[in-house]
């Protein structure tokens, strides 16, 4: 098996920075080795700086694959399926490069982001920046505990990592990151039991809602969804609160071996399930980017390394 960058199936952390870069046109010579010492090196520090379980990931988005690494693609990859009905927004906004580093040391997460960015130097312009923190017990900034059914043990590795379906890219995966803003004044004005109502789970003791007390329209009777075989369709969620006072939120971050299952859930969250049910959450926070990418397994890119 190639060797997985580690952050894609890491367990949580308290801090992480989020870095969405362009590349400069006609660097791609340069990049590509560049892209294979920035991954090794991330690859090194979790090991040197075990001790705050220190993690990440580089990940090449949709549009920008073809350019860097011409003729070998992953199989599923595709751009971000921009959706608009009603109010519910998620729109596409591409990035080339998606650097994703956590640890629970916040100072070694700055120096090691300073670090990147000087290794990219004249490569690439940063586009955007987040720094991401655990909220209390692993809560999102509504109050409700996130991540309580993400796979746990070996599989994560099962549901984030590409298998044998396509070799070239086995150990990879398909990454897709939202930066969704809450309108918190607007969600705090809600009783408790809609606030409920509306995830689907308890607030404080974080209890699944039996399953004939989910409304159709609660977000994980929304996202909690079967394939044709009436298989589950999961994804590894990475995602972290973000934010000051003037915008704050979710970065939602997926990990899968396809890109479907993502895409499928997103499409019955805004569309709906064809009855009018769609998902209730979006009226209380709105997706501002919508990116896809494809975070290969360190040995594909250490084939590039110089
Ligand atoms: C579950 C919050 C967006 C997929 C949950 C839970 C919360 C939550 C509180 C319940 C606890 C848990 O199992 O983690 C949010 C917030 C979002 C957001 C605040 C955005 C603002 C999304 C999106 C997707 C998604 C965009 C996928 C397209 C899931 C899945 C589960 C889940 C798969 C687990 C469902 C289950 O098996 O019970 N989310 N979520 N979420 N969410 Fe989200």
């Amino acid at each position: 098996m190639p060797r997985e960058q580690l952050g894609i199936c890491a367990e949580g952390n308290l801090h992480s920075v989020y870095l969405m870069f362009n590349a400069n046109d006609g660097v791609e010579d340069q990049l590509r080795p560049c892209l294979a010492n920035v991954a090794q090196y991330i690859y090194e520090l979790s090991d040197q700086y075990a001790d705050s379980a220190f993690n990440g990931f580089v990940a090449i988005g949709a549009n920008y694959w073809d350019t860097i690494f011409d003729g070998q693609r992953p199989a599923q990859l595709r751009p971000f399926p921009a959706m608009n009905e009603g109010n519910r927004d998620a729109p596409a906004i591409e990035y080339d490069l998606f650097m994703h580093i956590r640890c629970d040391r916040y100072d070694i997460l700055h120096l090691v982001a300073n670090e990147i960015s000087q290794m990219f130097e004249g490569l690439v312009e940063l586009i955007e920046e987040e720094r991401g923190f655990r909220f209390m017990d692993s809560r999102d900034l509504t109050g409700f505990v996130d991540g309580t059914e993400n796979p746990k043990g070996r599989s994560r590795q099962e549901v984030a990592l590409v298998a044998d379906e396509d070799i070239s890219f086995k150990g990879g995966s398909y990454v897709h990151v939202q930066k969704y803003a809450h309108n918190l004044s607007k969600w705090n004005r809600l009783p408790q039991k809609k606030q409920e109502d509306i995830i689907g789970r308890t607030k404080q003791d974080d209890i699944e809602y039996a399953s004939e007390d989910k409304p159709l329209t609660s977000h994980i009777k929304r996202v909690n969804l079967k394939d044709a075989d009436g298989k589950s369709m999961e994804i590894l969620r990475q995602s972290m609160p973000f934010g000051s006072l003037r915008e704050q939120g979710l970065m939602f971050i997926s990990t899968c071996h396809n890109p479907t299952h993502f895409e499928e859930m997103l499409r019955s969250m805004i569309y709906g399930d064809g009855h009018g049910n769609h998902d209730h959450l979006m009226q209380f926070t709105k997706a501002l980017t919508g990116s896809s990418f494809f975070a290969p397994s360190l040995d594909f890119l250490a084939q590039f390394a110089n």
